[in-house]
């Protein structure tokens, strides 16, 4: 039947029609809110390339976590700007970690809110690389190696650290091969076997990453990413990322960034059938914000589009930046 039987505008002529009708819906309890913890007392301070988005003492992180649960949002991940840096990442899994600290102060004062511990190195390392790196001349800094079977055992190391400081969920952001089946093994002997994994399976080496290693001052000192993260022209190998991930038992996957990779995540949805996360990341929240605070963009219908569109590509959960903006203009 076409037209004039055909007519598609006629379940769009009202609200509750449109509404009725509706494929997509968002729920905060689907949003996970990132927070960068710092060190020190009362801190609160915002980052320039991310209006909105703050480094947090630990006190300062508790309250934004009772707003989190107030506002019916799914979870929390946190990272960490440790007090020191160091060449074998020591804050990321030393028991009085930044990272260990804030998540005790969250499980004591917080029930129920799901707290994720985003597990990488490169906040800790003073080079800024997710892994162990290895000179191969001491004078160029460009010709180094990361390490990947030697980065698996500070991984574990961390994530165990994170499941005892009271983690609900370990998400590894590193990309080094194996590290989701030697994370898990570590977990289920520390006796952590009910702990899930969040595999930042497909991550891809982005430039849309800029405005975090402002955050999390964690920008690579040397080099770049591109020897560990995705290729962004990848979506076969994605899935194969995925799979293996899978096998070595991750409980859910993730793709990363979300808007430019919205094909990933479809591609995702349609093979596998366990829970598919998206990272709306920095550079997108930073894009969207520039053009929301120069009134180029109207923001409550960019915020709830943007974060639509990840939804209906396949993403089940959604870590963004947005996350409080939007619970509250879904009410
Ligand atoms: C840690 C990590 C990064 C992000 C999440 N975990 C940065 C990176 O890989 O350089 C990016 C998140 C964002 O941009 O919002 N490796």
């Amino acid at each position: 039947m076409s037209f004039p039987v055909t007519r598609l505008r006629r379940m769009r002529q009202s609200d509750s029609l449109r509404s009725l009708v509706r494929e997509t819906r968002l729920i905060s309890a689907n949003f996970i809110y990132p927070l960068f913890i710092c060190p020190g007392e009362r801190v609160r301070k915002e980052i320039s390339s991310m209006p909105g988005v703050f480094n947090l003492s630990v006190d300062e992180a508790v309250k934004e976590a009772h707003e989190a649960k107030s506002l019916g949002l799914g979870g929390i991940i946190l990272f960490g700007l440790p007090e020191k840096k160091d060449e074998v990442a020591t804050g990321a899994w030393t028991e009085d970690g930044i990272v260990q600290r804030a998540t005790r102060a969250i499980k004591k004062e917080v029930r129920d809110l799901v707290v994720v511990g985003d597990v990488c190195l490169c906040e800790y390392m003073s080079h800024g690389h997710c892994g162990i790196v290895k000179k191969k001349s001491s004078d160029k800094d460009a010709d180094y190696e990361i390490l990947n079977d030697a980065t698996l055992e500070i991984l574990a190391k961390t994530s165990v650290s994170l499941a005892e400081a009271g983690m609900d969920i370990i998400a590894p952001s590193d990309m080094m091969d194996g590290r989701v089946g030697a994370i898990r093994k570590a977990l289920d002997q520390a006796g952590f076997s009910n702990t899930p994994i969040l595999s930042y399976a497909a991550k891809f080496a982005s430039g849309f990453y800029g405005p975090f290693r402002e955050a999390a001052d964690s920008a690579p000192q040397f080099g770049d990413r591109r020897s560990y993260q995705m290729d962004g022209a990848n979506l076969r190998e994605a899935m194969r990322e995925i799979s293996l991930d899978i096998k070595e038992g991750a409980d859910m996957i993730m793709v990363k960034p979300a808007m430019p990779y919205l094909d990933v995540i479809a591609e995702a949805r349609r093979r596998f059938d366990l829970p598919i996360a998206a990272y709306q990341v920095s550079g997108e929240y930073a894009m969207l914000q520039a053009a929301i605070r120069n009134g180029w963009l109207d923001r409550d219908r960019v915020i709830l589009e943007s974060l639509t569109s990840i939804r209906r590509a396949g993403a089940q959960l959604i870590l963004t930046y947005f996350a409080k903006d939007a619970a509250k203009l879904l009410g």
